[in-house]
């Protein structure tokens, strides 16, 4: 197959692609309110534990697979292994994924498109169109749809633009851009009444939380979300990655600011609750705990902006802004999956490839739009709770005990001649042989139970 195969042209835009697509709504609204509900500081050690000690060996894993084969997930998983059985269910794993990754951006579309929606809605009402801006923040199925489709033809235009020019360019204006603005925000709100408590619920540990085992369960499955594991994006990034590059470190900063991402976000959304509050804006729910997700999103910091002025205005849009672009970057991820494996696999063009794919889940998304109800928590509950985590301890298998141990070494000794006498070389095989199946074996089990 003579198809010529895109590549990161710098070490840095990896880094920020593939941290675009681990940092996105799940660091924001999700990590915050999930620490402050959970022991604050004791839920950020126990999350911090997770993230490097079994969501890094399963980056990993995606990364080496996909830097050594130079391939998708489909055909990658299946010349690992040298039986015709294995190399059958690799192409079958493979498949699992990039369905997976369709189906999370399947739904991600729609919520992104909010982001949007929000983001726009503030100026235009500013400017006298309120009904306009009306429109764009009430829930409505026209209003979703249109929003959805303008998401996903902004993700399929990146991704059109392949490797280098789409995903890689847009990376590294976008990931400072996020980067800036979060910390602009939170730095402003800190200055806000209120502002200390929320600190405080946010940092203040309480031990008494961290030994529940639910709470570690639930610490695994955010980290494994936020990495973006198990579908096949990271593994279709490290494809992309030159040889010269030294994957463990480079993967070791990307899981880095995936959760430096999340904690910064921790210094803006908590304190931004007290700040509300403060205002007498609810962010309790009836059993006390504090308000999150969707309703932190829509409802209680709308309310915190609504009390400020034209401060309020410039917030606002500033905040959905960065929620958009934190969506963005990772649903030219998800979207790359298929789009590799059509391109490779069926000799497509990227522009037919792209259409089709971005074609396909944008339909399957406007099918949820009009079935809200029925379809968007079940696509949530089957391809976050299920599929991710088994497809993620197929990969694992894959690399521990698929993968010729000679190959696996020559993979690492590309950058390092002296691999084998690192620490890393006498972990990590050990680790995604048998410690990261059992962990995600008794995650799946919990949660199918
Ligand atoms: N990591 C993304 C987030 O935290 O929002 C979600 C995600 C991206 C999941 C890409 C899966 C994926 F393939």
């Amino acid at each position: 197959m003579a198809t010529p195969r895109g590549e990161f042209k710098s070490r840095l835009g990896f880094l920020f692609a593939a941290a675009g697509s681990a940092v996105g709504l799940g660091n924001i609204w999700g990590f915050p309110t999930q620490a402050a509900s959970n022991g604050g500081a004791a839920f950020l050690i126990t999350y911090l534990a997770m993230a490097f000690v079994l969501a890094y060996p399963v980056l990993m894993a995606e990364l080496l697979i996909g830097r050594h084969t130079h391939q998708n997930m489909v055909t990658a998983l299946s010349s690992l292994p040298r039986r015709a059985f294995w190399r059958r269910i690799g192409a079958l794993t493979g498949i699992g994924g990039l369905i997976t990754a369709s189906l999370i951006l399947s739904f991600y579309g729609i919520v992104s498109g909010w982001m949007l929606g929000f983001a726009a809605s503030y100026p235009l009402d500013a400017a006298g169109l309120s009904g306009q801006a009306q429109w764009l923040t009430g829930f409505g199925i026209s209003r979703n749809l249109l929003l959805m489709l303008v998401f996903m033809a902004l993700t399929m235009a990146v991704v059109l633009g392949g490797v280098e020019e789409g995903i890689e360019r847009w990376s590294r204006r976008l990931m400072p851009l996020l980067i800036v603005t979060l910390i602009s925000l939170a730095l402003y709100v800190l200055t806000l009444e209120g502002a200390v408590t929320g600190l405080k619920v946010y940092l203040l540990p309480d031990f008494g939380k961290i030994l529940s085992s639910e709470l570690l369960l639930d610490a695994l499955g955010s980290a494994f979300f936020s990495l973006s594991l198990g579908v096949g994006t990271m593994l279709i990034y490290g494809s992309y990655l030159s040889d010269k590059v030294h994957v463990p470190s480079i993967g070791a900063q990307v899981a880095l600011l995936d959760v430096g991402i999340a904690v910064l976000a921790g210094f803006l959304i908590l304190p931004a609750m007290y700040v509300a509050d403060a205002r007498g804006v609810a962010i309790f729910n009836e059993a006390g705990g504090l308000l999150s997700e969707d309703t932190l999103i829509f409802s209680v910091l709308p309310g915190l902006f609504e009390t400020m002025d034209t401060a309020g205005v410039l917030l606002a849009t500033a905040f959905f802004l960065l929620m958009s672009i934190a969506a963005l970057t990772s649903s030219i991820s998800m979207l790359e999956v298929p789009v590799a494996y059509l391109i490779e696999q069926h000799r497509m063009a990227r522009g037919t490839a792209t259409l089709l794919a971005g074609g396909t889940i944008a339909t399957f998304s406007s099918l949820i739009v009009l079935n809200f109800d029925t379809l968007f928590g079940a696509v949530i509950t089957l391809s976050t709770r299920y599929s991710q985590p088994l497809l993620g301890l197929l990969v694992c298998l894959y690399a521990g005990w698929l993968w010729q141990r000679d190959a696996l070494l020559a993979e690492l000794k590309k950058t390092d001649a002296l691999a084998e006498h690192r620490l890393f070389w006498r972990v990590w095989p050990l680790y995604v042989k048998w410690l990261c199946p059992v962990i995600i074996g008794i995650i799946l089990a919990q949660s199918v139970l």
